[in-house]
């Protein structure tokens, strides 16, 4: 998606934005010193160490190390796709996003639909409150008024034409949006939902874009659903993120539940970090989605067959997102419970403590694994680790699969050298010294260049003779070229044209580093000074490696004489 959108434009908007409003207008920002600080948005504390750069345009955590830009921002707190937050923050500041003629063409198309689909879900409360029969069932099943209003659920009385009557001229786009059915034939549409308690489903931006239908009866189908639409697919989205986004960030965790129900009676009783998949199981989209969202991802389900089916996708989908300091549960309910009976029996602190019986993810697939072998013969124990290596291999590397795989080492009671494999790292070809700060004079220069990059302006043309074989050197040239093409240029726009980059993380990284280990503040003339001694000790290493090579390959070429 990110490829769709050019470069310079993400430039431009970076350029025109302020990270500081858009932080400030949902994060209240004090000004402190020269840069603006709040308590994390990200993590729970008392004391403010989340910090705005104005002149960086840039944010970061000194509590749990989150940082980024405007962008970024977005995509984090309120959970937007790349895509998506680039829009909104070109909507903000009058900024149209370029893209193909096809894709503007969608975009156009789809706005209306999705004011016209606020409006319905509005209409839709308003019947709600006229209908004492709807009303009393949403009470029966133990809903307040306010719950009810969160999630805007609402109603839709009896009849084919209710729809049709209140919002005229709309046919066209009701039928795309799915809220009409046309019959074949010619004869007149006629609306999907009638005489159904109605659930509004959002996307990550909080725009209504299906609905979810139930009978107050025994009718089937219990639930109807919006089909596919422009605006709608279903297997991507879940229900009540948008709602519980916030609580989510605030636990870290979030609870993936089946129903629609569900999720609305463990918020009625304060329990506000949960979703649900809409009828289909948790899929690797749903995964991405979540772990985006939060480091901890919970899935709940019904302790019997199916619903240990349905876990077994779930786990499937979410291996292969366990990167380091992510993390999934399992917590299987008793038979023939869900979540809504179990808080409407024993409130939340009933659920918690079914909760606190979850399991780890590697738990549950080892268990599930081994429940038809017999783990005391040797058999069994070589049968586990060949069902075993093809899902842990979906594991991204890291400490997480190390000790995945450890487990099982320890279950069949062989080690299969897991340690060694991921600890290998190629090494670096030409070595640098690092000072006190582990830093190499090549991270300081790219460091400085980051926070400050008005030193890059100091350099002069034989200054950059630094050689291409020095590690960062490509890095280092590339930033002191954008520094000097753009003198106004930003820390953040800095690292978003690094953003495609392998290197990207480890910029940030330095973008985020102080520079001296002491916490001092680095101000301009420092780093300027600091700059031109890094670039003076690169260019003496190039120097020696120049030399180092030529030797290298005279020896070389000497070897070659004597064998011939
Ligand atoms: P459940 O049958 O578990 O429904 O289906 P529920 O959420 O517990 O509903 P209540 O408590 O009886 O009101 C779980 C989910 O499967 C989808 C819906 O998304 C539902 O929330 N489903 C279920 C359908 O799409 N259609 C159906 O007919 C039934
Ligand atoms: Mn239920």
């Amino acid at each position: 998606m990110a490829g769709q959108i050019p470069q310079d434009f993400i430039d431009d908007l970076l350029a025109r934005v302020d990270v500081v409003d858009v932080i400030d207008q949902r994060v209240t920002l004090r000004k402190s010193g020269s840069n603006y600080s709040a308590c994390c948005p990200f993590h729970n504390e008392k004391t403010p160490s989340f910090s705005v750069s104005q002149t960086k345009q840039f944010y970061h955590c000194f509590g749990c190390g989150v940082s980024g830009n405007a962008i970024r921002f977005l995509m984090e707190y309120d959970g937007m796709h790349f895509v998506d937050a680039i829009e909104s923050l070109a909507d903000s500041v009058g900024m149209e996003v370029p893209r193909n003629a096809q894709a503007s063409q969608a975009r156009d198309n789809a706005k209306p639909l999705y004011t016209l689909m606020e409006s319905i879900a509005a209409f839709y409360q308003s019947q709600l409150k006229d209908s004492p029969a709807a009303i009393d069932y949403l009470k029966a099943r133990g809903l307040s008024g306010e719950i009810a209003k969160r999630f805007a659920i609402g109603y839709i009385p009896d009849g084919w034409d209710t729809l049709q009557q209140h919002f005229p001229n709309e046919d066209p786009a009701m039928i795309k949006t799915g809220m009409l059915i046309k019959p074949d034939g010619g004869k007149r549409p006629y609306q999907r939902f009638r005489n159904r308690i109605m659930f509004p489903i959002r996307d990550s931006r909080g725009r209504v874009i299906g609905f979810g239908g139930r009978v107050m009866d025994n009718q089937e189908p219990k639930y109807l659903n919006s089909p596919e639409t422009p605006l709608f697919h279903k297997g991507s989205e879940l229900y009540g993120l948008y709602e519980a986004r916030k609580s989510a960030q605030d636990n870290g965790s979030i609870i993936v539940v089946e129903g629609y129900m569900d999720v609305v009676a463990l918020a009625q009783h304060g329990i506000d970090n949960a979703v649900a998949t809409l009828g289909t199981a948790a899929n690797s989209q749903h995964s991405q989605i979540l772990f985006k969202t939060v480091p901890t991802v919970i899935f709940c389900f019904d302790g019997d067959r199916a619903g240990r089916a349905a876990a077994w996708r779930a786990l499937q989908a979410t291996l292969p997102c366990l990167q380091d300091g992510r993390d999934a549960h399992f917590l299987f309910l008793p038979d023939g419970e869900d979540p809504d009976s179990v808080v409407k029996a024993t409130g939340a602190a009933g659920f918690n403590d079914l909760m606190s019986g979850r399991i780890p993810i590697i738990d549950f697939l080892y268990q599930h694994l081994s429940s038809d072998l017999d783990m005391k013969s040797i058999g069994g124990k070589a049968h586990l680790s060949e069902k075993a290596k093809p899902l842990l291999a979906t594991i991204p590397a890291g400490v997480y699969k190390q000790l995945a795989m450890r487990r099982l080492e320890s279950l069949i009671g062989l080690s299969m050298g897991s340690e060694k494999k991921e600890h290998a790292a190629p090494k670096a070809p030409v070595r640098m010294q690092r000072d006190e700060s582990g830093l190499t004079p090549m991270s300081r220069a790219v460091l400085l260049c980051l926070q400050h990059p008005s030193v890059a302006h100091q350099l002069q043309a034989q200054e950059r003779e630094i050689s291409p074989l020095l590690p960062g050197a490509d890095v280092l040239l590339k930033l002191i070229e954008y520094c000097n093409s753009d003198t106004s240029i930003s820390t953040a726009r800095l690292l978003e044209r690094f953003s495609q980059s392998d290197k990207h993380p480890y910029l940030v990284k330095l973008a985020t580093k102080q520079y001296w280990p002491d916490s001092r503040e680095l101000n301009e003339e420092t780093a300027i000074r600091e700059f031109l001694h890094c670039i003076q000790r690169l260019q003496e290493r190039s120097k020696k490696t120049l030399t180092e090579k030529v030797e290298l390959s005279a020896r070389q070429g000497l070897l070659g004489i004597v064998r011939r």
